[in-house]
């Protein structure tokens, strides 16, 4: 064995790079659950990806066939109903460890310097794995995904201008129809998988460039010992692979226990619309996305007035685009002293506890009827309009609120075992 390593390693960097990445990559010794999600978003994109196999070798990308594939593969195919509910299921908890990983980083202020690269590059996934959830969600063409798609690509056309014709060049025809069906076919199966694992190396690399942070927000590279080790590190391996292997176990039983017995999860992973057939000529009574998408699409329905003779939608495309855009700019909005949530003063704590609530909301709000009121007092587009300044709110008056307050003095060793 030795021998056959040996030769690879004359060849291939096979053991540095298996010491320096995974094996001895030195971690901050104070991980704690919130650490998880990272390996299990690796875990749910594989199983994503296989599973996406089995399904496309009887799948038909065909308007006409789609749906009845999809039936077909639940029906006759052996073990067809596990590999589409493991899929279906897989792009919901995708979504819940993504919003979970990328909170933990929000608490710990792991956008900070240096960590602004692997931060921005964990966004453009965040954009990419909405784009590959979005074209997923029409292959089955059941009367959601279509109508779905619908409203969403028509959102283009309130770009002046090119907006129409830009539409129609998105959808490769008038309407949604087969053309539009063949090339999400293409950028789910092939695009943009290919896209998300690329990226996912590039936020690899860039992670072990610059090293984890930790819930203390110390940089654990600053104090070594003699032989260059981390003081507050240890190697990952085995210390991490066990316990990142606690997490797969846990997860693993939610996500069996949901596809064995709430594979729609109440309507919420799958919508009773999507069990009927594409149908041009009955639009659902509220279309709306899977829950994942509402906290944005509430703040695109929150704008209801036009403004400078521009039509309210235009406006409320670009509020939603801004929305995601917010993301991308943490690293700079946040001007806090400290990293960690543990050291900042309780505004930011407020802060955070509030946006939260109002992503929350937003979420909720986004799949319910506008007009109607489901929360105490007023009508849910109001309520998504006091979420849609609570949100911005958070980032926008980040640079002022994040300076308040009085922090924690932070030591130079982390505290924490
Ligand atoms: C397919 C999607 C993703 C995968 C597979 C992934 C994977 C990972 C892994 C394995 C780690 C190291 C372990 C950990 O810190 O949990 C990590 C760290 C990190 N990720 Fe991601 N990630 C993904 C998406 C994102 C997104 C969408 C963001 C932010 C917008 C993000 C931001 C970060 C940050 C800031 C860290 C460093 C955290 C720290 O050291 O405290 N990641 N990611």
């Amino acid at each position: 064995m030795s021998g056959l390593l040996d030769w690879f390693d004359a060849r291939f960097p096979l053991r540095k790079v298996a010491h320096e990445h995974a094996l001895s990559y030195y971690s901050p010794k104070n991980f704690n659950a919130w650490y998880y999600f990272g390996s299990l978003a690796i875990l749910v994109l594989f199983m994503q990806i296989v599973t996406g196999i089995f399904l496309t070798m009887h799948y038909k990308p065909d308007s006409q066939l789609a749906f009845a594939s999809v039936e077909y593969i639940m029906r006759d195919v052996p073990w067809g109903w596990l590999i589409r509910y493991l899929h279906s299921t897989g792009a919901s908890l995708m979504f819940v460890i993504i919003y979970l990983h990328m909170f933990r980083s929000l608490m710990y202020g792991s956008f900070h310097r240096p960590r602004e690269l692997l931060w921005i590059i964990g966004s453009i996934i965040f954009v990419a794995l909405m784009a590959e959830a979005f074209m997923g969600y029409l292959l089955p063409w059941g009367n959601m995904s279509y109508w779905g798609a619908q409203v969403i690509i028509s959102l283009f056309t309130a770009i002046p201008y090119v907006g129409d014709a830009l539409a129609q060049w998105i959808r490769g025809d008038f309407v949604i129809g087969d053309a539009t069906l063949n090339r999400f076919f293409a950028f789910h199966v092939v695009l943009v998988p290919m896209l998300l694992l690329l990226l996912v190396f590039l936020h690899m690399v860039a992670l072990h460039k610059v090293g984890s942070n930790n819930p203390e927000g110390i940089e654990i590279k600053l104090h070594r010992d003699e032989n260059g080790i981390p003081l507050d590190g240890i190697p990952f391996h085995p210390y991490y692979t066990v316990k990142d292997l606690v997490g797969v176990v846990l997860f693993t039983f939610v996500y069996l226990g949901i596809v064995f017995f709430v594979p729609d999860m109440g309507g919420w992973f799958l919508e009773p619309d999507n069990f009927q057939v594409a149908n041009t000529f009955h639009t659902p009574p509220d279309i709306k996305p899977l829950w994942y998408f509402t906290p944005f699409y509430s703040i695109l329905r929150a704008v209801t007035y036009p403004l400078f003779g521009v039509a309210a939608k235009f406006w409320g495309v670009l509020s939603m685009g801004m929305s995601i855009g917010m993301i991308f700019l943490l690293p700079w909005l946040d001007r806090s002293p400290v990293r960690s949530i543990l050291y900042k003063s309780p505004i930011f704590t407020w802060a955070l506890g509030i946006f939260v609530v109002t992503f929350i909301m937003l979420g909720y709000l986004g799949g319910k009827n506008p007009s109607h009121t489901d929360l105490l007092f007023f009508t849910n587009v109001v309520w998504s309009q006091i979420g849609y300044f609570l949100y911005f709110g958070f980032f926008l008056l980040m640079p002022v609120y994040s300076k308040l307050g009085i922090v924690k003095t932070v030591g130079t060793r982390v505290q924490s075992k």
